[in-house]
């Protein structure tokens, strides 16, 4: 009896001996990622630091105005002998005019290289170039005077046929489109997302949009006013909803589709990159008074050769993205043309548009579209601040309207 009470309070105390154990070790173990969790949180720190000051150095380095509102200059001046008086100017990171094929990721540069002997559109380019310079003066007038932007008529073979008969918009464009002062071209890039760039938009006469780019619940963002919507060839005919999502049926619409090099408008209709005339047709029996245009399939063709006599080697040999057509578009139509986020700001991002969550670099380095060469010969037009890309992703250019050639 006693034997098997002692048996019991030995195994007792083993039972409890064995908890207080396991308890420390779990005690110790906390602790211990406890501080793991701490010292990952001071490195991390530190690298949000030293990006900071990474930054700092190239971008965001306010030292000149006492206007600027940078909350690193009170300190910068407190902790600079110098003094404010010697203080360099502000140097912001952005676009290099001069950008190439050297500065694309591997997988890019190989998309570009393929794309070259792809040659899809059969261009045969005899002009002068690569690598042409212009001043920006001579460079406006040139675009001015060799690109003809205009859409397709009702004149135009076969469009004067009896199936065509009504489709077109009676009007040329400049009856509803125009002159304006200030006009926004507003990218998709989703580096718009959190921009508050909303109502700096909504303050131009007109503003351009792309594709299916929504202005519901980005306001903020984006603004609220679609003046021209400019759509490519494949967009509208495979958007299922095209017919009947209220987004397309503000302002002004145009189409345009890529043609075989410089071919004519005949030939094109034969063989459009997209055959989106029966949804074209469609959307007009529907909405007979809003205006909606093609665009000459000779336009992006008579741009790209532009691009690539400007630029510093061979570009892929596919049409200008839609993009570059637009700000073409309404340098056309306006005195100024702010465009948003073509060249990236500070929020650059691979997410290739604001209003969804996917991610490729391509939509800013290019890949089909030769973006890169479009990007350098926007920012040689800029006649804007480094600052205002920077920090607002916004490019101003002149329009043709008032330039003397
Ligand atoms: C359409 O235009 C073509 C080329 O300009 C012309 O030859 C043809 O006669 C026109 N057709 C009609 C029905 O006007």
């Amino acid at each position: 009896m006693i034997y098997t009470n002692l048996k019991k309070k030995f195994s007792f105390c083993i039972v409890a001996f064995l908890l207080f154990a396991v308890i420390c070790v779990w005690k110790e173990r906390k602790k211990g990622s406890y501080y793991d969790s701490l010292k990952l949180q001071a490195k991390e720190f530190q690298v949000w630091k030293s990006l900071e000051k990474l930054t700092m150095r190239s971008g965001s380095k306010s030292v000149s105005s006492g206007s600027t509102q940078d909350p690193h200059r009170g300190s910068q001046t407190l902790s600079s002998p110098r003094g404010p008086a010697q203080a360099k100017p502000q140097v912001f990171q952005v676009w290099d005019k001069d950008s190439s094929s050297k500065n694309l990721i591997p997988r890019l540069r190989k998309i570009w290289k393929n794309y070259l002997n792809m040659n899809k559109y059969k261009v045969s380019y005899k002009g002068p170039g690569p690598g042409v310079k212009y001043s920006a003066d001579a460079l406006r007038c040139y675009l001015r005077n060799r690109v003809k932007v205009a859409m397709v008529e009702a004149t135009d073979f076969p469009f004067n046929t009896s199936d065509w008969k009504g489709y077109l918009p009676k009007e040329n464009i400049r009856t509803n489109a125009g002159p304006w002062h200030k006009c926004a071209v507003v990218s998709s890039a989703g580096s718009l997302k959190s921009s508050q760039l909303g109502q700096e938009i909504d303050d131009h006469d007109a503003v351009l949009r792309f594709n299916g780019a929504p202005t519901a619940t980005f306001e903020q963002d984006v603004g609220t006013k679609t003046t021209i919507r400019l759509m490519n060839s494949q967009l509208v005919t495979t958007e299922k909803h095209f017919l009947q999502d209220d987004l397309y049926n503000e302002g002004i619409l145009i189409v345009w589709d890529p043609s075989v090099y410089h071919s004519d408008i005949p030939k094109w209709y034969q063989k459009p990159d997209y055959n989106f005339f029966n949804k074209y047709k469609s959307y007009r029996e529907l909405y007979p008074s809003q205006p909606f245009y093609i665009l000459r399939p000779q336009v992006p063709w008579e741009l790209w050769d532009i691009l690539q006599e400007i630029s510093p080697e061979e570009i892929q040999p596919n049409p200008p993205s839609s993009g570059m057509l637009g700000i073409l578009i309404m340098l056309t139509l306006c005195d100024q043309v702010d465009v948003y986020e073509f060249l990236p700001s500070k929020r650059k991002t691979d997410v290739c548009y604001y209003y969804q969550k996917f991610y490729d670099s391509a939509c800013t380095m290019g890949a089909y579209h030769p973006l890169l060469y479009e990007k350098n010969m926007v920012k040689h037009l800029n006649v804007g601040t480094d600052k205002d890309i920077y920090l607002l992703g916004k490019a101003t250019l002149p329009g043709f309207r008032n330039i003397r050639c």
